[in-house]
Parts: structure tokens; sequence; C-alpha cells
């Protein structure tokens, strides 16, 4: 071999794998001017320079999503609505475009997956790698239909093509050859062999090191075969299918073109790029058996040493990336090198053509954007490493440009901000909720901090103009100063319909609780919305801006369809957080610009897994009160002053607070327990239908009584704790403080009546205070109260969301995927719901589901599943008032899933559950007025 690659080509291989993403910080596209690769002095440029930005820096790709892995991602192959990445551990990940969602992770390679090619038609996946095979995937169920083999060994297979007009691959390898197989019809047996004849076989010459010392590892043949890596037919490639020293040097690169290139006469080319520095073309014939037939090559005439490690093809002109940093430009009207770009400071190692641009990307981990003239018209830092692949596609006529690198992530850049806007697509409205909800996650409408006060009437501005620009009546209901207004929005039904249905008030807020990054441990800057995984990550984007968004874009979507009969309002509050201080006020003052309502929907909760969508009937209530004990005594010193006939203010609380609870949590305000009810019939069913259906999914739940015990405790007992003590005086270990208090709550189930309770607990804290005859004198405050809420969860509204769920998550089953590397079987941590690191691979896009024993795609018929019916431990002040101040009955649809961490750091939702969400809600918006 003359060539040597470079070390940057193989240098992922080595099996240095990058860190994975959760010790990184927070990706952001950066075209900050500390960028490596950007400079090039004058000196640099070789032949035609690329002018750099000439005077601005066009729009700069927008980051819709990051998708992290555990190893490199070396390929990517895209089309309108699917990704699909392969990677260095030998998996080929495949992701729906519109959610995000991983469907399925293929452990299909021994090897780092080298190349990818999805044929024509779309229906068959090539993917080439590292363990010298070919294996061919059907994308609509992953099964794999054949694999390839050649009779050489060849090395790591970087790159596939496969011409369907010939039904004939094509592989460049390592060992300078292109190889060629075609694909016998199902059924025809004549290349098969038995895979067993493969094994064992050995090269010393790829075994060894290389002279630059980097060693490519082989596959241990004696490793179990990877899981998904079976069935279908073994096809040994003959050896007369073989065309030796096609480079000299390693073949790193091919493209498959159909048209534009003179000298084919209308017959398939193929393009390679190699080790040698040089570009060939390869005519592709049926009257020669698919054997290639080498047209010309394209030589800059460079001295030896740099290798073509990425091609791109657009109509008549190629580009070609190579190590060192540079595009060639070459026009194949006339075979001339027409530009020679200076690209980069290292390697080229991809390349990509869309929406009029070319992009190119490698070693400095910065991508370029060049228009039509070759002007350089943006970059940005895409990973934290190597951008090691990269392709372009329409999704829904959105240009989306994909990017994979040695950090492990895959990036989705969209590109519509950089195409002119007549050849952009209007966004879709799913899109337009993205946007929307980003803005509204950045501002920081935190009600508890003062110091946020007016970025709580900005957020509260910016969705009152939402709803305005969908054309709901707006207004703003003033609470007591200095609380945050609640927003009263009214979407108005068709008029000839509108008075004789029934109308729906939705309840929500804007108001989020705090959120600070200072600990480092939010993988983003919580105001600021990131697409990571399918899930958009951002303080309030599950607790409570996202579903209140996605109600308002049902309404909106079914006012476009003119589908809207009734009138929809919503009453959006800004101190949800802070127990909605002022919101029974200021709705009592408009309850007659509020009109009649008949039914109450809320969706402020969470499922109870990652998996199963749930409707919640039942809220517990809350008290929090703030007991304080005060001296008359100043703040004193312990050794001084400290003596058995001094009071001390903190020693009395304790001693008091002792008196609240005994054993077991238990209570011991006289009467607490009493107006419980007890558990009914019906109820037991419930939760033996919840226990059934989470411990079948996770076995470690334990026991369904023990189960449905803990949930009872937390859904249908009431609580008490204590939160926190606070003292006066230094923080030092010799003070005793003059004064001393503590916040506590209690979480109140039906028929507890909060006020009464409230009652209660100040008398008896009194009565016992008066038992220590303390000189101290005790204050207890009442914070805030909400009534405890227990829906019908048999009412229509009820019936109208199950339904609505069942048609639009679907079957269970159908939502279930080959479970990935990351996903340990058996972990999700339902009972104490701690937002679980399990990524489920519940998806609602329709996608057969797989056998993963042995691809036998048996799917029975699979029916929607019913969502579960549970209750909730948190509580919302909101909701038992409107019942009774309305009279109407309430449901409560919760949008998000377990592991969305409200409160939490990483707070985020699911795109699927968004989007999904809001179909249920149109449903509903529309179906239930008419029952
Ligand atoms: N969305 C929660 C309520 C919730 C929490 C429902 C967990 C179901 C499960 C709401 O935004 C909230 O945080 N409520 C507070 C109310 C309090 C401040 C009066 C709560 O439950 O502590
Ligand atoms: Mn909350």
């Amino acid at each position: 071999m003359s060539k040597v690659p470079p070390q940057s080509a193989l240098a992922f291989h080595k099996g240095s794998q990058v860190q994975a993403l959760a010790q990184h910080t927070p990706y952001q596209s950066s075209t900050a001017s500390s960028e490596t690769d950007d400079q090039i002095t004058p000196a640099e440029l070789t032949r035609q320079p690329s002018r750099d930005f000439g005077d601005r820096q066009d729009a700069v790709p927008s980051l819709n999503q990051r998708l992290r892995h555990n190893s490199s991602i070396l390929c990517v192959v895209v089309n309108e609505d699917t990704l699909y990445a392969g990677t260095q551990g030998g998996e080929i990940l495949v992701y729906a475009l519109g959610t995000f969602q991983r469907k399925a992770t293929i452990e299909g390679h021994k090897g780092s997956v080298l190349g990818l090619f999805l044929s024509r038609d779309g229906e068959l996946l090539f993917s080439s790698a590292g363990d010298r095979i070919v294996n061919v995937w059907s994308t609509s169920d992953l099964s794999r239909q054949y694999t390839l083999h050649s009779s050489y060994d060849v090395g790591d297979i970087f790159c596939i093509v496969y011409s369907s007009i010939l039904r004939t691959a094509y592989i460049g390898s390592q060992n300078t050859t292109i190889q060629w197989c075609s694909l016998p019809r199902k059924g025809s047996k004549a290349h098969a062999r038995p895979q067993a004849s493969l094994n064992g076989s050995h090269s010393s010459f790829f075994d060894s090191l290389d002279p630059t010392g980097v060693r490519t590892p082989r596959a241990n043949d004696l490793e179990p075969a990877p899981r998904h890596a079976s069935g279908g037919e073994s096809v040994a490639i003959g050896k007369e299918n073989v065309r030796h020293f096609a480079h000299f040097g390693y073949v790193y690169c091919m493209q498959l073109v159909n048209d534009g290139i003179p000298e084919s006469a209308g017959q398939e080319v193929l393009i390679t790029g190699g080790g040698d520095g040089l570009v060939k073309l390869w005519k592709l014939g049926e009257g020669r058996h698919g054997a290639p037939e080498e047209l010309y090559q394209l030589d800059d005439g460079r001295e030896e040493g740099h290798s073509i490690l990425a091609i791109a093809v657009d109509g008549t002109f190629l580009y070609s990336g190579r190590s060192g940093g540079e595009i060639d430009v070459w026009d194949l009207e006339t075979r001339q090198l027409v530009r020679n770009l200076k690209a980069h400071r290292d390697d080229v190692l991809t390349l990509a053509i869309g929406g009029g641009f070319l992009f190119s990307a490698g070693v400095t981990g910065y991508v370029r954007k060049f228009d039509k003239q070759y002007g350089l018209k943006a970059r940005l830092k895409a990973h934290e490493g190597r951008v090691l692949t990269s392709a372009f596609t329409y999704h829904h006529r959105r240009p989306l440009f994909v990017t994979g690198g040695s950090d492990c992530t895959l990036a989705i850049w969209d590109i519509s901000d950089c195409v002119s806007p007549n050849t952009a697509a209007a966004r879709t409205s799913n899109e337009q909720l993205i946007d929307c909800l980003r803005r509204f996650v950045s501002y920081r409408t935190v009600s508890s901090d003062p110091r946020y006060m007016m970025e709580c009437r900005k957020g509260a501005s910016y969705l009152r103009s939402v709803f305005k620009n969908f054309g709901a009546a707006t207004e703003m209901l003033p609470t007591s100063d200095p609380h945050n207004p609640v927003i009263l929005a009214r979407f108005r039904g068709n008029p000839a319909t509108a008075v004789k249905r029934k109308k729906i008030l939705f309840y929500g807020h804007y108001d989020v609780v705090a959120a600070e990054n200072t600990a480092g441990k939010w993988l983003t800057d919580p105001f600021v919305m990131e697409g990571i995984d399918g899930y958009l990550y951002g303080r309030g984007t599950s607790d409570n801006k996202g579903p209140v968004l996605a109600a308002i874009f049902a309404c909106a979507e079914l006012i476009g369809d003119q589908a809207l009969g009734s009138d929809i309002v919503f009453l959006i509050e800004g101190e949800e957080e802070c127990g909605s201080r002022g919101f029974e006020k200021a709705v009592n003052a408009a309850k007659s610009s509020i009109g009649d309502i008949d039914w109450i929907l809320l969706a402020n909760s969470y499922w109870l897994d990652d998996r199963i969508p749930c409707l919640t009937y039942g809220l517990r209530g809350v008290i929090h009160a703030t007991v304080q004990i005060e001296s008359s005594h100043p703040d004193l010193h312990s050794g001084v002053d400290g003596s058995s006939q001094l009071d001390e203010s903190l020693k009395d609380l304790v001693m008091l607070l002792a008196t609240l609870t005994g054993r077991d949590g238990k209570v011991n305000i006289p009467g607490f327990y009493d107006p419980i009810p007890d558990l009914t019939a019906g109820e037991s069913e419930l939760y033996r239908d919840i226990t059934a259906a989470l411990i079948q999914r996770n076995p470690n739940l334990g026991h369904p009584n023990q189960l449905a015990a803990s949930l009872m405790h937390r859904w249908r007992d009431p609580s008490l704790t204590i939160h926190r003590f606070q003292t006066s005086g230094p923080d030092n270990a010799t003070i005793i403080p003059r004064l001393a208090k503590v916040a506590l709550s209690m979480r109140l189930v039906p028929n507890q009546d909060a006020v009464k309770v409230a009652a209660a607990l100040t008398r008896h804290m009194q009565s016992e205070f008066a038992r220590l005859g303390s000189n101290n004198k005790l204050t207890i405050t009442i914070d805030h109260l909400a009534e405890p809420w227990l829906g019908d969860w048999k009412n229509e509204i009820f019936k109208s969301l199950e339904e609505a769920i069942m048609e639009v998550w679907g079957p269970l089953d159908a939502r279930r995927r080959w479970s990935s590397p990351l996903t340990p079987v058996g972990e999700e941590t339902v009972p104490s719901r701690k937002p679980s690191e399990i990524e489920d691979h519940a998806v609602h896009d329709a996608i057969t589901d797989t056998n993963d024993a042995h691809h036998g795609m048996q799917t029975a018929v699979q029916h929607p599943r019913k969502p579960l019916y549970i209750r909730e431990g948190g509580s919302i002040p909101a909701i038992r008032f409107l019942e009774k101040a309305f009279g109407a009955p309430a449901a409560h649809f919760p949008c998000g899933q377990a592991s969305d961490s409200a409160h939490l750091d990483n707070e985020r939702l699911r795109l699927a559950n968004l989007y999904n969400s809001k179909e249920i809600f149109k449903r509903v918006f529309r179906d239930l007025p008419c029952k």
C-alpha cells in the first residue's frame, strides 16, 4: 500500500471512546471567534482562496435536538422521517425525525459501523463495518435480510452504496479493493453459503500495526454475534467481483450518481475517493454483471500524502474533502478543478449538500456552510470533538442537516432560516408550538421570588399575546398587589352552535418554581429550552407551560379547521406555585364575565411511569403553616446564660413539634383521621389494575399488595411534614436563639376540611404549648390552604379523555421497541417517582414492533391500552375551588412522564407527550361539548 491513512481518519477505531455527555457542558451552537479552524492567514491559502464570509455571516443553523449515545457516531443516513446512525459500538440507532425518539437500536456488527446506505425505495438499509461484513436490513421491521462477506480479508469496509437498478451492492475497503455483489432474489440460493465457514478467518496483514503505529482492532470472531445480527441470507462475494487496487490506498468514500455524468451514457456512475488522493469515476452497467468500468480519475496534482475522505455531488459539480482541510470543486462537464477551498484547519471528514448549501466538517468539530458561489456563509461548533459524519434531508418540507461526532452525539440542525423565504415551508403547527414554548420558558416567571416580578408580568403578557394571535378574547384579571395577574381567555366556538353546547374551562399556571444552575446539575440553562434525546429541557416545560400551550394550540388548530363548536375558556394564573395567592378573589370578581361552565379540565401532573398514560381523579389538599416561638430575652450565650431556668424558644418548639406526630408518622391532632372514608371495592379494583400494569413491566416493584399499600399511603392518606427550622442570631455553636420557627405542611385527603384541620392544628398546638408552662410566645400562621379533590372518574369528561388517549397513544406494545443497551430493564423507579434515567422507547409513530428473539415479526393484534386511573399526593389549590365556584366537575389529564422532574433539576417534557397531548385536547374540546 503506498499511502498511509491519516491518523485522524482512523483515530476513532482506536477505542479512544469519548466521555459520555453527562459530564459535558451544555451544547450550544457557537459562532465565537475562538474557533481554531478559522484562523487562516492568506499565506496559508492554497490556489484560489475561499472568500471568508464576505462581509457578513449568514443565518446560522439552529440546533433542534442533541441525541446522545455511549459511543462515537461514525455514519448517518436519513430520509424524510427516519434517521439511521452507525456507531463505534457496532450498533445502528434508528430515530423518528418527528419526535426524535429512538425507535430501535440494532446491535448489528462486532466492529464499528463505518458506512450506511439506504436503497432508493427506502426499503433496504445497508451497513458496512470494521468486522469485514455488510449487513442488509429491512427498514420496515429491521430484520436482517442478507449478510455479505468477501472471499478476501478486506479489512474495514469504509463505505457502501447499492444500485437498485442492478440489484448490486458496491463496497470500498481498507485493502484497496472495490467489490460488488448482487443480491439474490428471495428464495434463490445461488450465492448462499453457510455463515460458519467465515468464522476463524484471520489476517496477519490487517492485524499487524500499520506504519503509523495504528492498529485497527479486529473483532474477536469467537465473540458471540451481536444480538440482532442473525437471520437472512448469507452471500459470498465472488472472487471475480473484486477490483484490486481500485485506489492506491484505502477506499474511504463512495457515491452513486444516476445522471449528469456526460460519459456515462445514462448509466449509473460510481464515484470513489481514496487514500491516494484521487477521485475515480466508474461506469456501472448491466452488461458487465455490475463490474465497475473506470471512466476517468480526478487528480489535482497534489503530492502524495493527502487522502480523499469525503465526497459530495451536486449536479455536475463534485466536491472532494481531503486530509489537511481543503475541498476541491470539480466540474464534471469539463473534468476541471474549478476551485480549491481552504475550508478547515484539519481534515475534512464529511460533506453534505442541501438547501442550496455545501456543508463541510471534520476534525476541528466545526461545520462550515458555503453558498453556491463558494462563499463561506456560516460556521458553527457542532461537536465537542470531531464531526465524523453528516447528512441532509427534508422532514415535512423542513430542511434538516444532521451531524454525528466523536462526542457520542448526533445533532439535528434546522436550516430553515438559512434558505430563502420563498423556498422555506411555513412552520407547521407543532413547530410553532415548540417556538412558542421556547419563548415562554425564557421568561423567568418564578412567583416565589420578588426579583422576578417583572419577568412574571412579561411572561403573562407574552402568553396573552399568544392567545390574541389565535383570535381569543383576553383579559388580565388583577390580583391584589404584589401578586401576579390571572389571564382569562376565551376561544369562541361557532356562534350557530355555541349556545347549545357545553363549555369547558381549562385551568393552568404560567408561574414556575425557582431554578438555578449554580451547581451545574442542569444539562442546559434552565431558562433556555433545549432539545435532547427527544425531550425538551427547561424549567416549566412540563409544570405547566408545555401543557398550557398544548391546550391553546389544540383550540387554535380546531378553529383553523372550523371544528370548534363551543367556547373554551382559559384561566391561567401566575401564583400556583405559591398556593394560588389572590386567585379565588380574582376569579370571584370576574365570575360574570367568565360565564357558565360545564366541565373543568387541567393538565398539571404526571404518569406513574414513563410508558402508560394515566388519568388523575384525585389530589390531596395541603395546609402550609409556620409555627413560631419567641422569647422576651435577646439572643444569648449558652455558656454565660444557659440554665434550666431559661425557657429556650427552640427547645419549646422541639417539644411542641414532638407532640404532633407519633410512631409510623401518625398525626396526633384529635379527630384528624375521622372523616376519611374506608376503601371501597371499586377503588381496590383500580389499584389492582395499576399494580398489575406496573409490575408486569417492572417485577422489581415487589408484591402487588405492598405496592398498592404504598400508593394508597401517598394518595388516600394524609401526612405531615416538617420542612425547615429557622433561628435568630449568628450561626455559631453557642447561641441560644431568641426566636425559633418552623415551616410545616400537611397533605389532606377527602373528606378532610382544610379550614377545620387548620383550626384543629392551631388548637392542638396552643393547648400543648400551654402544658409546657413556658414564658415564651407562640404564634401559628396558616400560610395557605388547599382543599383536597376527588373527581368522578366515571363521568363524561373522563370518558372523553379516555377515548382520546386510547386513540392517540394506541396500543402499548406498538410503542415498545427494542431496548437499547442504555435501557436496563427493570430499573424504573415507579413508587418513589424519582426521575429515571431510563430511556423508554414509547413512541407513537407507527412502526412494526420487532420480536428481538428471532425477527419473527409475528406481532399479535394489539388493542389500545386504557389509561390507568390514578390519584396524586400533590396539590393544586384551584381545582376544588373552581368546582365549587362554577358547580362543574373537574378532570385532570397528566401530560408528562414520571421522569419529567418537575420542581427538580433538568425538568423536561418529551416531544411525543407534547404533541400527543395537543391531539388529545383537540379531540376532547371537539367531542366533549356535544355529549
Ligand atoms: N403540578 C403540581 C401539583 C402536583 C404535584 C400534582 C405532584 C401531582 C403530583 C403543582 O404545580 C404544585 O407544585 N403544587 C404544589 C401546591 C402548593 C404550592 C400549594 C404542591 O403540591 O406542593
Ligand atoms: Mn408545580
